[in-house]
């Protein structure tokens, strides 16, 4: 039974894509690839794509207007803003700053959070904790991507994976049983380079592009999620039976799949965006958790598993009712 304390609750959540959709069939137009290779590999069947002048903080902001209007507050309401992304608009200010001002919500603590692909559950873990130190009473949490910017075009391994989106989600604090119950994260550092973009300011002084050894990521995702998944429900005191629904790192379906045989949860558990998405990176498990809560799937009091692992590596999950 879940004690009544103070946790940060899901009030809202919100999320926006680029207009522009893009089939496998398209880039297979421009890149020696096929719609049957990407499907039966990674479930992928469209990415959108940003316009010029679409970037992570206007996506991010866009996300971020929705989840507050779900949530029936204001952007004056909010003290804490934090931005998860590993394509930020500049280099510095963080976009989360950028993002308070398209809100004009100024005057609250607003900065960036760097994990890639398990960046949504860094700054939900950093933002439920701020809250529930007193810190924060009104968090935005955004993960937000343009990582068409940063895949090379040249490299059909990569590029037909990925696609530009943002998701949010609004956390207040709130005494009672509802709320993030347990979050853990990891790190690996010796991997650093299995996914990674080779360039950065204090290295090359260019952007760089994406790289990644496929394979390897494949195979420790599956082994690090399925076991981070675990310890978050032993921590939340819940049985993996008792979960309502999964909402994971969109990467690939047979990440997905793998994983949940691991967990031995069914697939009818499990919100699968990826074959609409593409892998949008921190921006991929707030943007799957919008369109389950919006389409009716995910509901008030459900019990939900959040989890990613992503270039670092870095790997977390969290537990949530809803
Ligand atoms: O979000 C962070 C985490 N990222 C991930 O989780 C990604 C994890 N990795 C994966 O999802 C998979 O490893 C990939 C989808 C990236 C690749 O799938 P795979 O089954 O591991 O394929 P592979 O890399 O072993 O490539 C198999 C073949 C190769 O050809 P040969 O050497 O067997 O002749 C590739 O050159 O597929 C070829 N290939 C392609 N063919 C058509 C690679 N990319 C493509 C492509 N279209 N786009």
């Amino acid at each position: 039974m879940t004690e009544a304390r103070l946790r940060a609750v899901i009030k809202g959540t919100g999320s926006a894509l680029p207009a522009k959709r893009v089939s496998n069939a398209e880039l297979a137009q421009t890149i020696d690839t096929s719609d049957e290779w990407i499907t039966e590999r990674t479930g992928i069947k469209f990415r959108h794509i940003a316009a010029d002048g679409e970037t992570t903080a206007t996506l991010g902001a866009q996300a971020a207007r929705r989840a507050l209007d779900a949530a029936n507050m204001d952007a004056a309401d909010i003290d804490l803003i934090i931005v998860a992304t590993a394509t930020p608009d500049q280099t510095f200010p963080a976009s989360a700053t950028i993002v308070q001002d398209l809100l004009g919500a100024h005057g609250g603590a607003a900065f960036d959070v760097a994990a890639v692909c398990s960046g949504f559950l860094y700054a939900f873990s950093v933002a439920e904790s701020m809250i529930r130190a007193g810190s924060a009473h009104h968090a935005l949490v955004i993960g937000s991507e343009t990582f068409s910017r940063i895949v090379d075009w040249e490299d059909r391994a990569t590029c037909v994976l990925f696609g530009d989106g943002a998701g949010a989600v609004v956390l207040s604090g709130e005494v009672g049983t509802r709320g993030a119950l347990a979050t853990k994260l990891h790190a690996d550092g010796r991997h650093n380079q299995l996914l990674y973009v080779d360039g950065g300011p204090s290295t090359t002084g260019t952007v760089g592009k994406l790289r990644m050894k496929g394979q390897e990521v494949f195979r420790h995702a599956v082994t690090n999620l399925a076991s981070v998944m675990g310890e978050a429900l032993a921590a939340a005191g819940v049985n993996a039976a008792d979960i309502d629904w999964v909402v994971p790192h969109q990467a690939n379906a047979r990440i997905i799949d793998a994983t949940l045989r691991k967990l031995g949860l069914s697939k009818d558990k499990v919100i699968v965006t990826v074959d609409q998405h593409a892998n949008t990176s921190a921006a991929s498990v707030p943007l799957a958790l919008d369109v389950a809560v919006r389409d009716g799937r995910i509901k008030p009091g459900d019990l939900i598993v959040l989890e990613a692992m992503g270039g670092g590596f870095t790997w977390g999950a969290s537990v949530v009712r809803l």
